[in-house]
């Protein structure tokens, strides 16, 4: 067996990325709850560990098979490259579709509103979590990433020190988005479409479940990857 209950849920999915497919799949948060054992995860959702695990070890598996030999290990990758990925996958994601799906959210809203009010809290909360986001990946490109960048170069101690005293409100402000994102999938009952919803209503919830999807990932990043890097740093 590759995997144990008492590991963490968000370095399970650093080991064998294709678990969060999984962990998604069972509703299980691995950003921002990624530091539980699988363990207390399972429980709290009333899953079977048994069939859980057989899941897990058979998506490493496949995972193994399908493995691509360039494929990145962001444990274990330069600082720069892990930013980079970051910033340019799932930073540059969110300012190319947050403005879309603003559109698609105000859209439906009006169209819909009169008939479905709770397009009414979608709205707000899609925007709440805009607002929030476009200034914490602002922060992180300003405050935080580039001390990393230099640290790595340099081995200045000041700097990551710097960035280190910013990491625990950044963790906040995932809790905070994480929180937005389960509420707006309250509010849709899970994205599920109404009898008269039309194209444009299914294309906005199939964005916002990418958005969701593309925000896991991303914190994962953060949260499970560069962060704990950052603090054990001697
Ligand atoms: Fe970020
Ligand atoms: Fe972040």
């Amino acid at each position: 067996m590759t995997f144990h209950l008492d590991q963490k849920v968000g370095d399970i999915v650093a080991e064998c990325p294709p678990a969060s497919n999984l962990f998604q799949r069972y509703g299980i948060d691995f950003c921002c709850g990624g530091n539980r054992p699988l363990r207390a995860a399972l429980e709290q959702k009333g899953i079977a560990a048994d069939q859980f695990l057989a899941e897990l070890e058979a998506a490493y598996a496949t995972a193994q098979k399908q493995a691509d030999p360039s494929a990145v290990d962001w444990r274990k990758a330069p600082y720069g490259e892990l930013i980079d990925q970051i910033v340019g996958v799932h930073h540059q994601y969110l300012r190319t579709e947050l403005p879309v799906i603003s559109a698609y959210v105000t859209k439906i809203f009006h169209v819909h509103g009169p008939h479905h009010p709770e397009l009414a809290r979608l709205y707000q909360q899609f925007h709440q979590l805009k607002m929030e986001l476009d200034m914490h990946i602002q922060d992180e490109e300003a405050r935080v990433f580039p001390r990393v960048r230099t640290y790595e170069k340099t081995g200045s101690r000041a700097e990551l020190d710097e960035a280190l005293a910013c990491l625990d409100e950044l963790e906040q402000e995932h809790q905070g988005a994480g929180d937005l994102l389960a509420a707006m999938r309250e509010t849709t009952r899970n994205y599920t479409l109404p009898a008269d919803a039309c194209g444009t209503y299914a294309m906005t919830f199939q964005k916002l479940q990418e958005l969701e999807a593309n925000m896991f990932q991303h914190v994962h990043l953060e949260n499970n990857v560069l962060f704990p890097r950052l603090r054990a740093e001697p």
